[in-house]
């Protein structure tokens, strides 16, 4: 049965659970101020082509443009602090015995809170190389000049180190998630569309295994279809409730 607005419910089901896994999307840093993908007025799609911007045939037909929006989005990013979800999130890890955190976000606020999250979209600080040498650089400041900088190691063009569509996730990591995701009592799910595979399988994953999943959107979500209890409202306001 599906609960709506039911923060009790939600409580009450992680209250029971030993191992509890958290997907979190782009809404879970809304309130730090990093705008989500898909907001019909705020979103970063609603100004940008995301295959202009975010496939390697778009970075491919213009690096420059490519390269400068995600350093523009990087700057975004630097600027920002996690908010009181992602603090509660990282304050809930001690209470569980085992308490996992998947994101899809590459802004690493999950970790600054002091939760050791999975990027299965990789970070965007993180500057790799696109002829796949193996040239990594995890420091922006000590990047060669350019726009974008040439590999010092092959010569080719240096890209952001996150997923781009059409990209396949890194294999052990996605399966490390999908162990999380079918070994959890509850998956709680923050933030996110859903629109975006394979981590949109995940709530449904986990749920053919026998957890509960409580979806936190402060909209309706392609997820809420998984859900066994949804809560209507912000990351920020919410989740901190939840672990109360
Ligand atoms: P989306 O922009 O698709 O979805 C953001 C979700 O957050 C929506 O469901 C909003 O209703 C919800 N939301 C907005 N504000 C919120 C708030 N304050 N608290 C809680 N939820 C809020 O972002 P993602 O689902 O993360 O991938 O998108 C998935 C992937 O699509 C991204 O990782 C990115 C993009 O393409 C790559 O870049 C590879």
């Amino acid at each position: 049965m599906i609960t709506i607005d039911n923060v009790n419910a939600a409580r009450q089901c992680l209250s029971r659970a030993q191992r509890v896994a958290v997907l979190t999307g782009a809404g879970v840093s809304a309130e730090s101020g990093i705008p989500t993908f898909r907001d019909a007025l705020t979103g970063l799609w609603a100004r940008f082509d995301p295959m202009k911007l975010a496939s390697e045939d778009g970075f491919r037909a213009d690096p420059p443009l490519v390269w400068r929006w995600y350093a523009w989005r990087r700057e975004l990013v630097a600027k920002a602090l996690p908010n009181a979800a992602h603090y509660a999130l990282a304050s809930a890890q001690l209470r569980f015995a085992a308490f996992d955190v998947i994101t899809q976000n590459v802004d690493g606020l999950h970790a600054l809170a002091g939760s050791a999250s999975i990027e299965l979209h990789g970070s965007i600080v993180r500057t790799t190389c696109l002829a796949r040498c193996g040239f990594v650089e995890n420091d922006p400041q000590l990047l060669p000049p350019g726009e974008p900088p040439r590999c010092p190691q092959c010569g080719d063009w240096l890209r952001p180190g996150v997923v781009w569509f059409g990209e396949m996730l890194e294999v052990a990591m996605l399966q490390h998630a999908e162990r999380i995701a079918s070994e959890c009592d509850v998956m709680l799910v923050v933030g996110t569309s859903g629109l975006v595979y394979p981590a949109a399988a995940l709530p449904a994953l986990a749920m053919r295994h026998g957890a509960k999943v409580v979806v936190v959107n402060p909209s309706e979500s392609e997820l809420d279809q998984s859900a066994t209890v949804i809560v209507r409202g912000t990351a920020a306001m919410e989740v901190p409730r939840l672990f109360e």
